[in-house]
Formats: C-alpha cells, structure tokens, sequence
C-alpha cells in the first residue's frame, strides 16, 4: 500500500537546535540511527535552514539528480562558499548561467586528457616523499596537502615551481586558515569592523586577486596557449556558444573555485587510502604485487586496474563529503513524498554508499568490489550526481591512483597510533590525526 501523498518524510522529532547540533558534531550516529529509524528518506530540521531531507535509495537519488534545473538548485545551496570563490563560480551559479560556465570548464577535464599530467604529479609526489621522516611517526595529511596543491597550482594554473609559486602558496594556505565560509554568516555591521578577522581575509583575498589577475593577464598576452597544457590556457582559449571568452572575473573565481573544491578534498581522500590501505593486509599484499614493476610511465598507474578499484572502494567507504544539497524551488515528487518548494534535497552519499543492500558487508574495505566493473552513479556517487556531478572527478582519480601508485612503490609504511576514527573537518569527513604512519629503513 502506498503511503498518503503530499507529506515530507518522517524524521527525528527533537528540536531542530539540537538535530543541528547532532548533524554537526556526532554526524555518523546521527545519520545511523535516522536510516534505522526512517529509512530510504527522512527529514532532518535546521534551524535558518527548516526541512533537509536526506535521501539514499537509488530511485530515489535517480529522481534528484535528473529533476530540471529549475526545480532543483544548488547554486542557492551553496552561497557559503562566496566570500572565497566569487559571485560567477561555477559552484554558485544555477540554470543557464550554470550551463554555460560548466560547458566552458568541463573539456579540460576530461578523462583522457588527464595522462597529460601524469609526470608533473608524479614527479610533485617524489619530491614530497624526498622530505619524509624515516623511523618516526608523522601524519600524512600536511604532505597530501602539500602535494594536492602544487599539482593545482601547476597543472591548473600552470605556475612554474620556484620562490614565487612557494609564497602564492604560502599565501592561499594562509587564506583559508579561518574557514572563509562562516562569514557568509556575518551581518553587514559586522563586516565593516576595522581590524577584525573578516577585514583581514579581505585584505589578503585582495593581494591574492592582484595576483591571479596579473596571471591572467600575462597568459593572455603570451599568446602561447596553443602551446601550453595547463588548464587555465585552455580556459583562456575556450568559447561558449555565442563565441564569447571567459571574462577576467569569472577565470579568477574559477581558478579559486578549484583550489578550494579540489585541493583539501583530494587530500583528505588520499589520507584515507593510505589508512585504508595500510590498515588491510590483504589489500596492501594485492597492491603490492600489481606495484612490483611499476610501469615507467607513470600515465600507466591510472590503467593498472586493482589500485583503480582501491580509489573507488577508498571513495565509497570513506566519502569526504557526505551530502550534497539542492533547494527545492517548485514542489517535487519523490516516491511517496512531495517536498515543497523552499525545503532541501539531501542525497545522502554516506549512508548510500554503507547499504547493505547495495554493498554486501559494507564495513568490508574491498576494492574486488571494482574490478571490472562501472559503478552505478545512483549508488556510488562521492562525487555527486547529474548536472552538478564535480568536474574534478577524472583529475581527482587519477591524481589518486598516480600519488599512490608512486609512493606505494617507493616507501614502506606501516600505520602509528590508535585506531582511525571518521572526524568532521569543516565540510568533510577527514582521519582522525590526518593518518599517522612510520616510514620504515628498507
Ligand atoms: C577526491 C576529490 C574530490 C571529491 C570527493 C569531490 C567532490 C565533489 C562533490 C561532492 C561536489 C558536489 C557535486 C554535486 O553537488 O552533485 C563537487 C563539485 C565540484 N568539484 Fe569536486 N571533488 C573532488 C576534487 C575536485 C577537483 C580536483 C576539482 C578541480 C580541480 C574539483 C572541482 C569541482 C567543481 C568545479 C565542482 C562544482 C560543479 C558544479 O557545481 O557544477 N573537485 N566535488
């Protein structure tokens, strides 16, 4: 029997200060004992926010992410993040101004042009593992950071290395230190405080935008983009339907946008590969074998297909981000439920991706799982899903398979400390203690 129409699903009933809080700080409780409870769908009370309804059966992911993109938006969704990445990033924009700027960026993101920058990633990843301790333990996360962002800082923006590409990055590490998005938060008299730590990311966002425009500026007046492989001469050549270029604006906040959509994430996921794949031996044993003569172009770590299917399994177990979010802006039917217009759909790619259902045993760290196999977009999904799937997706992956391919056949570790715990790290989910490992003599 079908269950009354034109109703939000059910959800916890405790007051909505306190299921943010619940959301906030013990996040995989929560959403355990909510899936228990409710199932498929339920609806979780924010306050500011009002109805998030988290949703993670496939027919129903299906309906989110092919619904029009005027019924759904996440532009609107993700305002937060625009004191960092500008008004006309991508991530911000909704309908045809979104279209138009993802067509722009997408083709120099695509699959197999990734190879082209396999040897700059490895090579970034050589000269990170060069400075690790031997014989004492330390985290992995400040290197994956380290590396993540040079291969940005290179490959998307096409610096070259050197004292001048050493303190921009000092200088954008600097810049997101005090968790740019809480000031979307600040009313405007707060804003205007001489001194205060809005004014301060304000100062040091301007002296970085100097830097960005005279970067693009000078790329545009080189004239050499045919030449080169980096992502923003290829955004610098690009064209929309009607023959336009990208403004300066719009290649700033872009370039922004990636930096602050691509570097932590990829990190993040690194770090927990590493823990993941340190933490199984029976894994590590597999990995080990495919990596024992690993191939002299490093282009040929993203095909060898175990180390593949343990960025996805990594991906899937341990998803950085947990949810995705978009507004409803007309009422929408989903399976039983009708969400109106000004509540949130929240496929939920954590509990998703931990449903037995769909991934039998699914504590098991089993990369098997992947071989050979396409993962179903409405049931693996790290990356989001429809027109809003990352764009990062196919760079991330194989930035992923290159940094661990790379390292795997070169360092021995072995995993320090208590066990790994899942923590919030602002928006994502991080190792506890950002992985600690030993780096043994070999
Ligand atoms: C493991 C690493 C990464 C993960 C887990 C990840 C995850 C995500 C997720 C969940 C979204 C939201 C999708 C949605 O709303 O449906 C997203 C959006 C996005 N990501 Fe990534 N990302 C990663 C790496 C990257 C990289 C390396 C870049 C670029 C250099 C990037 C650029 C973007 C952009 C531009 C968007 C916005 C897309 C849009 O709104 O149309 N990401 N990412």
């Amino acid at each position: 029997m079908l269950r009354p129409q034109g109703r939000l699903p059910p959800g916890p009933r405790r007051p909505a200060p306190l299921q943010l809080a619940e959301w906030a700080f013990r996040p995989l409780p929560f959403l355990r004992m909510c899936a228990r409870r409710f199932g498929d769908a339920f609806t979780v009370k924010l306050p500011r926010f009002g109805n998030f309804v988290y949703v993670s059966a496939p027919e129903l992911l299906k309906q989110i992410f092919t619904a029009p993109a005027d019924q759904l938006m996440a532009g609107k969704a993700n305002y937060i993040l625009e004191p960092l990445v500008g008004k006309s990033s991508v991530l911000l924009l909704d309908g045809a101004d979104h279209l138009r700027q993802r067509r722009l960026l997408l083709p120099p993101f695509h699959g197999e042009r990734m190879q082209a920058y396999a040897r700059l990633m490895q090579e970034i990843t050589l000269a990170s593992v060069e400075r690790w301790p031997v014989g004492e333990p330390f985290s992995l996360h400040p290197y994956m950071q380290a590396i993540t962002l040079d291969v940005i800082l290179r490959a998307v923006f096409g610096l070259d290395e050197g004292a001048q590409m050493r303190a921009f990055a000092a200088r954008l590490v600097s810049l997101f230190k005090p968790r740019p998005f809480l000031f979307a938060f600040l009313p405007d008299w707060m804003r205007e405080i001489p001194g205060s730590p809005y004014q301060k990311f304000m100062l040091q966002r301007a002296e970085i935008d100097r830097e960005l425009y005279a970067l693009i500026d000078e790329r545009r007046r080189a004239g050499d983009a045919a030449e080169r492989t980096d992502i923003l001469s290829l955004l610098l050549s690009a064209r929309d339907e009607d023959g336009r270029p990208m403004s300066d604006e719009e290649l700033r906040d872009e370039l922004m946008t990636m930096i602050a959509a691509g570097h932590e994430t990829t990190a993040t996921a690194l770090s927990w590969a590493f823990e993941r794949i340190l933490a199984t031996p029976e894994v590590a044993a597999r990995l080990d074998g495919e990596l024992r003569t690993p191939p002299a172009d490093p282009a040929e770590l993203g095909k060898l297909p175990y180390l593949d299917a343990t960025v996805k399994e990594t991906l899937r177990l341990r998803p950085i981000i947990p949810i995705v979010v978009r507004q409803v802006q007309r009422e929408l039917a989903l399976g039983p439920w009708r969400l109106p217009a000004g509540s949130y759909a929240v496929p939920c790619i954590w509990l998703t991706q931990h449903r037995a259902d769909l991934f039998p045993d699914p504590e098991r760290f089993q990369p098997e799982r992947f071989v050979g196999t396409r993962p179903d977009p409405y049931q693996w999904l790290p990356f989001g899903g429809g027109a809003r799937r990352c764009i990062g997706m196919a760079f991330a992956q194989f930035e992923m398979t290159v940094v661990l391919g790379t390292v795997l056949s070169r360092a021995r570790l072995r995993l320090d400390g208590p066990p790994v715990e899942v923590v919030r790290r602002s928006i994502t989910f991080a190792p506890s203690g950002g992985t600690r490992v030993v780096r043994d003599r070999v």
